[in-house]
């Protein structure tokens, strides 16, 4: 069972009145639509997107019958990236054509489910194959992305492996583990977590095994975010969500490593500002306007209270910001 990260700052700070229309781009197990569904009663829509076949598939839409919400939430099975397409192709049925929108969540990387139960081998505690990818059917011709970390780790060559266990990972010993992949490679296909963690162990000197975070977590991060391509989706989502949004409309991110709230904040003070000239230049030629208010000028973390009872809230950073 997923436990929603931040759920009480994220109600707050969507600002959800009655009636209004929300999209959480992350719907996941819903644990954050369902309560944004409580609270913009008695008519509001949610539309929750999700990469995860699992997430949007019959049996939810079955429980959601149960609970009458299927007039209240649509379900939809793609990647946020394609965000003004999804909200285009709804807006061209006649009966959603004046759905507006007041708030965008996006509660990024992966749920408790998917690491635990769902077999892709995100998780170096269990010995599975190396797939990580979100999307599960391998081919979807929805989704361009059908690339596993088995494949980057067989196949490519050492250089790029090495550039996104630096850039992704921010992973010290990318180098000395690149080299030991390529060797093991030689010999035989690396196909599993266990498999990669061997050679990550042995590729790293023995005081980094006793460190607070695993060794081979930074290389396991590096692999799903080049496996699902999630610093470039985070990306092309955040201009699209602003023009979705209607004027005092909200944008909250929760984001789990600096790679991802690096872009979030980058963005949101670009946005916030009126003019993005290089600081040299003696008059503004951009003629950028500010588009958002910044509404956290620190970010939101999780109480010692949240992360004692749910220990992977621990990284979260939540970023919110308001169209003007
Ligand atoms: C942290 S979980 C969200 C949990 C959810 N907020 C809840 O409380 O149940 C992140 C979800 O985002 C999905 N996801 C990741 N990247 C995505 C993308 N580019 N487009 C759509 N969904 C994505 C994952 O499949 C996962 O289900």
């Amino acid at each position: 069972m997923h436990i929603p990260v931040l759920l009480n700052e994220v109600i707050e700070n969507l600002n959800i009145k009655s009636n209004q229309n929300f999209i959480d781009c992350t719907f996941g197990d819903g644990g954050h639509s369902m309560v944004i569904l409580e609270k913009n009663k008695p008519n509001g829509i949610v539309i929750g997107i999700d990469l995860d076949e699992k997430n949007i598939s019959n049996v939810k839409i079955k429980m959601l019958k149960l609970q009458n919400l299927e007039e209240r939430l649509i379900l939809i099975n793609d990647n946020f990236a394609n965000l003004e397409k999804i909200i285009e192709q709804l807006h061209s049925n006649d009966k959603f054509k004046n759905l507006k929108f007041y708030g965008i969540l996006l509660d990024l990387g992966f749920s408790s489910c998917q690491l635990e139960e769902d077999r892709r081998g995100f998780s170096f505690q269990k010995d599975e194959q190396l797939n990580m990818r979100y999307n599960i059917q391998n081919d979807n011709a929805k989704f361009k992305f059908n690339l596993t970390a088995k494949e980057i780790i067989n196949k490519w060559p050492q250089l790029k492996i090495e550039k996104i266990l630096k850039e992704y990972g921010e992973e010290r010993f990318a180098k000395s583990i690149t080299a030991k992949i390529i060797e093991q490679r030689k010999i035989r296909p690396i196909a599993t977590t266990f498999e990669l963690k061997e050679i990550i162990k042995k590729a790293t000197p023995k005081w980094y095994h006793f460190l607070k975070i695993h060794p081979a977590t930074k290389v396991f991060q590096a692999l799903r975010i080049a496996v699902n391509n999630e610093l470039e989706n985070l990306k092309q989502i955040l201009p699209q969500a602003i023009k979705i949004l209607e004027p005092g409309g909200r944008i909250c991110v929760i984001s789990f490593h600096s790679l991802e709230d690096r872009i979030v904040k980058q963005f949101f003070k670009q946005e916030a500002r009126d003019c993005v000239c290089p600081s040299e230049f003696p008059q503004c030629v951009c003629k950028h306007q500010a588009s958002l208010k910044i509404i956290t000028k620190k970010v939101i973390t999780p109480t010692f209270e949240e992360i004692k009872n749910n220990p992977r809230s621990r990284s979260a950073k939540m970023r919110i910001a308001e169209k003007f």
